[in-house]
């Protein structure tokens, strides 16, 4: 800390008392008349006079200097004091020539006693010392903005205090680098504020992934429960018929073989009625047509299924919009809507660049919450959808005939874990996951309740050209 005795060490001293002007001369002085005259003394009078006026000039000159000085000097020690960042001054053999307040409180020790320590001194580990050459080196060299290190200095209680330093060449009037000086920030709290923010930021994220996870488990399920009802139907009929058909196959086989066993032309016409052998050929290309179609449909299924994944995996590719609406009203109804009622009617094509199975989540999740309060308020749940194709944006719109979204709600539905639903019903994670899809597809999801009533979702997205 700068030391205020001293400091003046040019102030002169007591002003003399002036001597009277036009005063005799010294009684030491030779008698007038001896050789000097009157005229002479009045002459060293006044110059006498001259270099006294002069001196005190110079004194009040300095004095207002030394104030000027002082209150300069006084400046910078508060700033210094003030300073909360730590600031060490060395000089050219690394030892300390000037610190600040906030090194102090740092280190635990008075400024006196660290003037003329060695920085290195207040490292706490030797390991950090060809860190602060190093820093020194790069200081000297130059480098833009001072050289940056983090260095740990002994704190207070022994503990090591991490500092972020900035290094600059400190240098004298004539430019010649005399030291260096370090100001620093401690960044222990920081540091520890920083991990355990990041701590708690992962453990967040992973919460968020499993919870994701159920979600998607969720809509997986009542995709899966769509499939299995579709599947069902198709499959049914085709064991059906195929058990039909080897029931025929039997019969074919008795009626054949009493052919071939050479029986008379009556006894065969009556094998052939008995076994309805002409009713069966009627039935069977019908049969064959029936269990064709079955196993084209299933195909079918898990065609359209695979399709969804493979466009998953690709990501960026162009969908098309009246093909996404279709499905999610075609699996929502076979999941658990199968009595809901959609007004709808597909346009022509019209795409969007994007993931078809993400597009997919987020209809179903919309016409399935349009269900879910479709059917707790009315006999006959109804969804209307329509989709405005504009040359650059398209806008499908659901309204349903449901309450509506009360007020109160309407700014917290997208929230994640918002639900009305009852626990175990609703994760009250569709519509925030269909969100940020949207989001991430360029375009908006927002919600409101429509004139005639019920809630209405409207999903703008842009659009590209179909392929
Ligand atoms: N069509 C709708 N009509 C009325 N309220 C709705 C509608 N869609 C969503 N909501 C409200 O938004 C909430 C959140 O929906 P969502 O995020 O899909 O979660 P969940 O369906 O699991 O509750 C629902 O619980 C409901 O209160
Ligand atoms: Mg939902």
């Amino acid at each position: 800390m700068p030391q205020n005795a001293g400091v003046n060490p040019q102030r002169p001293r007591a002003r003399s008392p002036r001597p009277p002007t036009g005063a005799p001369p010294p009684p030491s002085a030779p008698p007038s008349g001896a050789g000097v005259d009157e005229a002479a003394w009045l002459d060293v009078i006044h110059k006498m006079d001259e270099v006294y006026s002069q001196l005190v000039a110079d004194e009040i000159a300095l004095e207002t200097k030394n104030a000027e000085l002082e209150q300069s000097q006084q400046f910078i020690f508060s700033l210094l004091a003030a300073m909360s960042d730590v600031l060490v001054a060395i000089n050219r053999d690394g030892r300390i020539e000037e610190t600040n307040a906030a090194l102090c409180v740092l280190a635990g020790a008075e400024d006196s006693a660290l003037r003329g320590t060695p920085l290195a001194a207040l490292l706490a580990e030797d390991a950090a010392l060809p860190k602060l050459a190093a820093a020194l080196a790069q200081a000297d060299a130059g480098a833009a903005g001072g050289a940056v290190v983090e260095l740990p200095l002994r704190g207070a209680g022994g503990v090591a205090v991490p500092v972020d330093f900035n290094i600059t060449p400190r240098r004298d009037a004539a430019g010649r680098r005399v030291g260096h000086v370090l100001v620093g920030r401690p960044m222990g709290e920081l540091k520890r504020a920083y991990h355990a923010l990041r701590e708690a930021h992962e453990a967040l994220k992973r919460t968020q992934q499993q919870l994701l996870h159920s979600e998607k488990m969720a809509s997986l399920g009542r995709l899966v429960a769509g499939v299995a009802h579709e599947l069902n139907n198709p499959i049914s009929f085709v064991l059906g018929n195929v058990h039909a058909l080897q029931r025929y196959g039997d019969r074919l086989t008795r009626y054949l073989e009493a052919v071939h066993g050479g029986g008379d032309a009556d006894q065969q016409a009556a094998l052939r009625r008995q076994l309805r052998i002409d009713a069966l050929l009627a039935d069977l290309p019908s049969l064959m047509e029936g269990t064709l179609e079955g196993a084209q449909r299933t195909a079918d299924i898990v065609q359209g299924l695979r399709r969804f994944s493979v466009v998953d995996r690709e990501q960026h590719a162009p969908v098309e919009i009246n093909g996404v609406v279709e499905r999610a009203i075609h699996w929502v109804r076979k999941g658990t809507a199968p009595a809901f009622t959609v007004h709808w009617h597909a346009g022509e094509p019209c795409c969007v660049q994007g993931s078809a199975g993400q597009l997919l989540q987020v209809l179903m999740n919309l016409v399935q919450n349009a269900y879910d309060a479709a059917s707790e308020h009315s006999a006959q749940p109804t969804l209307w959808i329509t989709l405005d194709a504009a040359p650059s944006t398209l806008t499908l719109t659901l309204r349903d005939n449901g309450p509506g979204i009360g007020p109160e709600n309407l700014g917290r539905i997208f929230d994640p874990f918002f639900t009305t639903k009852p626990v175990g019903t609703g994760t009250g994670l569709g519509l925030s996951i269909s969100y940020g899809i949207v989001e991430q597809h360029g375009g908006s999801l927002a919600a409101d309740n429509a004139a005639e009533g019920g809630a209405r979702f409207t999903v703008t997205l842009p659009r590209v050209a179909c392929p």
